[in-house]
């Protein structure tokens, strides 16, 4: 008997039908070919891909002592991705980020300036909880910043949120300090691509220091003005 050998074709091939949803494959009425699926499913895969591409990594201390991957929350279309730090405890039982008490005033913060966190898309810049949620380590945070700009890629949003000291040392290193760079627009550039990037303070170091909110407020209104400005539709 002859094995039919499978090759990557193959493999990608089934993936993709396997995304595909049942009217779109099967049905007998014309494909309207003007829809923008296959970008959606491009998406899809190649955030599926990316997922398990993180959950590969060897020898990574992080990975190793946590429950499961925190891989993502939301809209993978969404023009607005928020980048936090690392899961914590709850996180790391249910694999959804921001879940916890951090996440919950997050939320607060979100509906402050009239959105939905299920609108958003929410990630973090490291995808395991570290043991004892202590903070990544600078070669942890090296590590998972190369995800974090595949990340970043595939969403390809329209405004970037990133949420305490670590998601922004994670794309632009150790040597800014947060309560200097916080509540103005940057362009980030990754793979040759830029987006407006705005740094804010963590959810977590809200609750810690709560009379930092009010910079956090600041901060809110600011992408409130750009997501009017940009007439994006969230
Ligand atoms: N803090 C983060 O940065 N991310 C989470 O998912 C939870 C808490």
């Amino acid at each position: 008997m002859i094995k039919k050998q499978i090759n990557q074709n193959d493999i990608f091939r089934k993936e993709f039908l396997e995304l595909v949803e049942d009217k779109y494959s099967f049905s007998i009425s014309p494909i309207n070919r003007t829809i923008n699926k296959p970008k959606s499913l491009d998406k899809q895969l190649m955030l599926k891909n990316l997922k398990s591409k993180i959950e590969q990594i060897k020898d990574c201390e992080l990975k190793n002592n946590a429950t499961k991957i925190v891989f993502s929350d939301g809209k993978y279309n969404s023009p607005i991705m928020i980048v936090g730090e690392a899961p914590g405890e709850k996180e790391d039982v249910i694999g959804i980020p921001f879940v916890g008490e951090a996440g919950l005033l997050l939320n607060k913060m979100l509906n402050a300036i009239k959105l939905k966190r299920e609108n958003l898309y929410i990630t973090n810049l490291v995808n395991y909880r570290p043991p004892n949620n202590r903070k990544p380590e600078p070669k942890e945070i090296i590590r998972y910043s190369k995800y974090l700009k595949e990340h970043i890629s595939i969403i390809s949003p329209k405004i970037l949120i990133l949420m305490g000291s670590v998601a922004m040392e994670g794309l632009l290193g150790n040597k800014i300090k947060i309560s200097k760079e916080r509540g103005s627009w940057k362009e980030i550039i990754i793979n040759n691509k830029t987006y407006q990037t705005i740094i804010t303070f963590h959810p977590a170091y809200l609750l810690r220091l709560p009379d930092q909110k009010k910079y956090s407020w600041e901060d809110l209104k600011i992408i409130k003005k750009k997501i009017e400005e940009l007439q994006l539709k969230i």
